[in-house]
C-alpha cells in the first residue's frame, strides 16, 4: 500500500568479487519489487561468486559484465549505463575496487562507468576486518569521501572468514535508506528535527505499568522520512519493538516524565518538532519499590497527572520553530483538532480517527485529518510511511513560509 520512492528510478548496482555478493542478489530483488529499474554491472571476479543469470532474473534486465560486446550497440555501454542513472550503488565494494576508484582508474566496465557518470555514487565496503583497517584502505575511503562518493560504513560482526570485526557488508535496511535519501529532494537539509514516538509506560511496581496501544510505527515512519529528506533527526521513543531507523539518533525513554526531560533537552535546537507519541496523561500516584501482592493492591488506583509536553513546547516555541501535534479522536475530528491546535499553540495537528478500520494504533496504514489555522485537509488512507512523506511535504511548505530558521 502507498507509494514507493523507488518506483521508476534508474538504479545501477555494481557488484564486485566478494562472498557478500550473494546478499546483494536479495537487494536487487527487493528493489525490483518496489518497481525500481535496476541494471547490474558485475566485475569479472564477481561472476565467480554469483552468476550473471541470477542478477538478470532478479532485476529483469540484462547484466553487464564486460567492456566489449559483440554488436555496435554495446560499444558505448560504459557511458550509457551511468548517463541515465539516478544513483549508482557499489555493493559489495572490495578493497581492490575502492583503491582503483580512489586513483581514478578505469580498467573495466564498472570503474569506467563510475568515472563517466554524473550520478551520485554510494559505496558499500565489504572485506576482512584487517583489510578494512589497513591504512591504505582507510586513505582510499577518505579520498572517495573527499571526491563526493557516499560511503555506507560496513558493520561489525562475524565474517565469512570466521573472524570478527568491522568489514561486514551493511544491512539492507541501512542501504535502502541511503539509497532512498540519494533520490529524494533534500528539503530538510540543514534542519534538525525532533520526533517523538510510541507509548509511555507508567509503572505501578517492578512488574506492572499503565500504558496504551501505540506501536510507535507512525513516529518511526516520520523519523525515517525526515532522514530521507536530509534532516538531522532525533527520535525520542517510548518502549516499542521497532529497530531504530538508519541514520536517526534515538533517545529511549519509559515514562512521560522521562519523555518530558528528553524532549525539552533537545527541543531548543530543533526547527521542527513532531509529537507523534501517545503520552500517558496519568501515572500511578505511588510507585512501589517491590511487587505489590494482590491482596494488598488497592482496587481504587490513585493517579497523578503527567506533564503535557506539547503544551509546554507550545509555551516555549521560538520564532520560526514549527510544532506539530497528533491527536487520537473517535468523533468530531476537525473540531477537536482545532481545539488542541489553539490550546497547545501548534502549527499543524494530524488527527487520527481511532474509530476507523486500519487507521491509528498498531496497523501498517493510517488516514489522518490535517488541521491548521488555514483549514483542514484529509490525507488518503495509505501506508504510515507514505502518510509521513505527505506530512513532511506539508511541513516543508510551512517552513518556507516561516519567518526565520529557529
Ligand atoms: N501530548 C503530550 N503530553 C501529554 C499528552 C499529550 O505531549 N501529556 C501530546 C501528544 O504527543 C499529541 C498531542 O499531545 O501530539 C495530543 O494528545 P492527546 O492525548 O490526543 O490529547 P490530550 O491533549 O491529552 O487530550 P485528550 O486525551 O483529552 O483528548
Amino acid at each position: 500500500m502507498g507509494q514507493t520512492v523507488f518506483a521508476g528510478k534508474k538504479i545501477v548496482i555494481g557488484v564486485c568479487g566478494s562472498i557478500a555478493a550473494f546478499k546483494v542478489a536479495g537487494w536487487v530483488s527487493e528493489l525490483a519489487k518496489e518497481e525500481a529499474m535496476v541494471s547490474v554491472v558485475m566485475t569479472a571476479s564477481a561472476t565467480e561468486f554469483v552468476t550473471p543469470l541470477t542478477f538478470a532474473a532478479l532485476s529483469g534486465n540484462n547484466v553487464h559484465t564486460g567492456m566489449f560486446g559483440t554488436g555496435k550497440e554495446d560499444v558505448m555501454t560504459h557511458i550509457s549505463i551511468g548517463r541515465d542513472a539516478d544513483v549508482i550503488l557499489i555493493a559489495p565494494a572490495t578493497a581492490n575496487v575502492i583503491a582503483r576508484l580512489a586513483n581514478g582508474m578505469a580498467d573495466d566496465l564498472l570503474t569506467t562507468t563510475i568515472l563517466a557518470t554524473r550520478a551520485q555514487v554510494l559505496v558499500c565496503p565489504a572485506m576482512n576486518s584487517r583489510m578494512y583497517a589497513h591504512p591504505a584502505t582507510r586513505r582510499n575511503l577518505q579520498t572517495l569521501k573527499d571526491l563526493g562518493y557516499g560511503i555506507i560504513d560496513p558493520e561489525s560482526g562475524m565474517m565469512a572468514c570466521k573472524e570478527e570485526g568491522d568489514g561486514r557488508l551493511a544491512e539492507w535496511d541501512t542501504v535502502k535508506e541511503h539509497l532512498a535519501k540519494s533520490i529524494t529532494p533534500q528539503a530538510l537539509q540543514g534542519h534538525k528535527v525532533l520526533v517523538t514516538a510510541g507509548p509511555t509506560r507508567e509503572p505501578l511496581d517492578p512488574a506492572r505499568f499503565l500504558s496504551n496501544r501505540s506501536s510507535g510505527k507512525m513516529g518511526y515512519a516520520l523519523a525515517r522520512s525526515a532522514f530521507r529528506r536530509g534532516a538531522e533527526v532525533i527520535l525520542v521513543s517510548g518502549p516499542t519493538a521497532l529497530p531504530c531507523p538508519p541514520g536517526v539518533t534515538r533517545v529511549n525513554v519509559q515514562t512521560a516524565e522521562e519523555m518530558y526531560e528528553a524532549v525539552l533537552t533537545h527541543a531548543g535546537a530543533c526547527s521542527v518538532i513532531v509529537k507523534a507519541a501517545a503520552v500517558a496523561d496519568y501515572r500511578p500516584e505511588e510507585l512501589h519499590e517491590h511487587k505489590v501482592k494482590k491482596e494488598n493492591i488497592d482496587v481504587n488506583l490513585l493517579l497523578a497527572k503527567n506533564p503535557d509536553i506539547l503544551l509546554e513546547l507550545g509555551k516555549r516555541k521560538k520564532t520560526g520553530q514549527l510544532l506539530i501535534g497528533f491527536a487520537a479522536e473517535s468523533r468530531n475530528l476537525a473540531e477537536e483538532g482545532l481545539k488542541k491546535l489553539r490550546k497547545k499553540n501548534l502549527d499543524l495537528i494530524a488527527v487520527n480517527d481511532i474509530g476507523g478500520d486500519n487507521t491509528g494504533f498498531e496497523g501498517e496504514s493510517n488516514q489522518v485529518l490535517l488541521v491548521s489555522s488555514s483549514g483542514t485537509e484529509i490525507l488518503p488512507h495509505t501506508s504510515k510511511l507514505h502518510t509521513a512523506d505527505l506530512l513532511w511535504e506539508r511541513i516543508t511548505s510551512l517552513l518556507m513560509q516561516s519567518p526565520q530558521k529557529a
